[in-house]
């Protein structure tokens, strides 16, 4: 499928992140559940996340992202046209986290919508985006993701709580005068038959007359997840590349949902993508849901490897099952 010819080009033209102070280590979880930071580093490589405080909720992270990003973009929100927030942890199931964000920042012409995609919420906050500005609809879009994912944690079910952090990623994608645009080639799935019994939280405690556990926190076979995430990302990305009409070789960053490390080196095993050519934030930050990909490339940014013109393929998966993958040109000026 070629991408179709649109009315206008959308690019991604900024970026800000935040993260709680409070770092939940393995030591901690370690006199929290029979677990060791052996084991979690060895099957995760995660080695700590940031947890918000306990007054601290989604829309808080995702106005510090933005705020951040204002910085470096220099220059005022006001003529934000939309704004998207990616979030499975809004502090309300209404009002909305981009309301609580257009309150923060005034943006008196700005439109706010949330979308929940789970972990794959900002590669589809990201599609949308590009979609309303190719429409020739929106000149100007904010868009963040942000989670609060130890909200709905069980500290007492080790096989979850090891992998959850919170944080929040925001960006600007814009019309480009130019015509040009960055980007260049999506694919979206589903796959909702199993979802329920694989990966959820909610508050059912019973669907098609079976019970289910959990209570409101997470609950998921992680096996199931992993096998999924590993089949289906490394399918997608054959597919992205072949739509583009792109080889490995035109890739310069892969920057996949960071889950689990150990999920990254099989993706990039199965899709025969070199992992020093990955952008992650799961060592540092754990599995932040749909926060991660933003993390991620934070730290390519801070790190001075994502550069300005580079070509990077995001793929965001989780919960659902749902995935979606872009590639895209990083329009962001260099900071240095
Ligand atoms: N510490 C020590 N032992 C643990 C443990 C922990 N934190 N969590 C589970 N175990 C134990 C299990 O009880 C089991 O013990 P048993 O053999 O005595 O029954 C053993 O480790 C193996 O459990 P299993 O669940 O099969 O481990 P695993 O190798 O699949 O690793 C995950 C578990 C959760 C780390 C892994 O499946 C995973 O990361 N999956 C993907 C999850 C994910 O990323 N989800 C979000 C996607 S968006």
């Amino acid at each position: 499928m070629a991408t179709p010819k649109s009315l206008s080009k959308a690019r991604i033209t900024a970026l800000g992140t935040y993260v709680p102070d409070k770092i939940l280590t393995n030591e901690d979880l370690e006199r929290l559940v029979d677990t060791s930071d052996e084991w979690i580093v060895q099957r995760t490589g995660i080695k700590e996340r940031h947890i918000a405080a306990e007054d601290e909720f989604t829309s808080h992270l995702c106005i510090r992202a933005a705020e951040r990003l204002r910085e470096t973009y220099g220059a005022a929100l006001d003529d934000v046209d939309l704004i998207i927030a990616s979030t499975t942890t809004p502090d309300f199931s209404f009002p909305t986290v981009s309301c609580r964000v257009q309150q923060h920042f005034g943006m008196e012409r700005a439109g706010a919508i949330d979308l929940n995609a789970t972990c794959a919420g900002f590669a589809y906050a990201l599609h949308l985006a590009n979609g309303m500005i190719s429409s020739g609809l929106h000149r100007k879009i904010l868009v963040v993701a942000g989670e609060t994912m130890s909200k709905i944690t069980d500290y007492t079910d080790r096989s979850t709580c090891i992998l959850f952090g919170d944080g929040a990623g925001a960006v600007l994608v814009e019309a480009d005068p130019e015509l040009s645009g960055g980007f260049e080639s999506v694919i979206l799935g589903t796959n909702g038959a199993g979802g329920i019994h694989v990966y959820r939280t909610g508050l059912a405690e019973q669907m098609d007359g079976q019970p289910l556990e959990g209570k409101g926190k997470i609950v998921q076979n992680g096996r199931e997840v992993f096998k999924w995430a590993v089949r289906t990302v490394s399918a997608g990305i054959e597919q992205l590349l072949e739509q583009a009409e792109l080889t490995r070789e035109d890739i310069d960053w892969f920057v996949p949902h960071s889950a689990n490390l150990r999920m990254i080196e099989s993706i990039c095993e199965k899709a025969d993508l070199p992992l020093a050519k990955t952008l992650q934030s799961v060592q540092d930050m754990g599995n932040t849901s749909s926060a991660s990909i933003p993390l991620a490339l934070q730290a390519g940014v801070n790190s001075g490897r994502l550069k300005f013109g580079d070509r990077v393929l995001l793929y965001g998966f989780g919960s659902g099952l749902t995935h979606a993958g872009l590639l895209l040109r990083w329009d962001v000026p260099d900071l240095s």
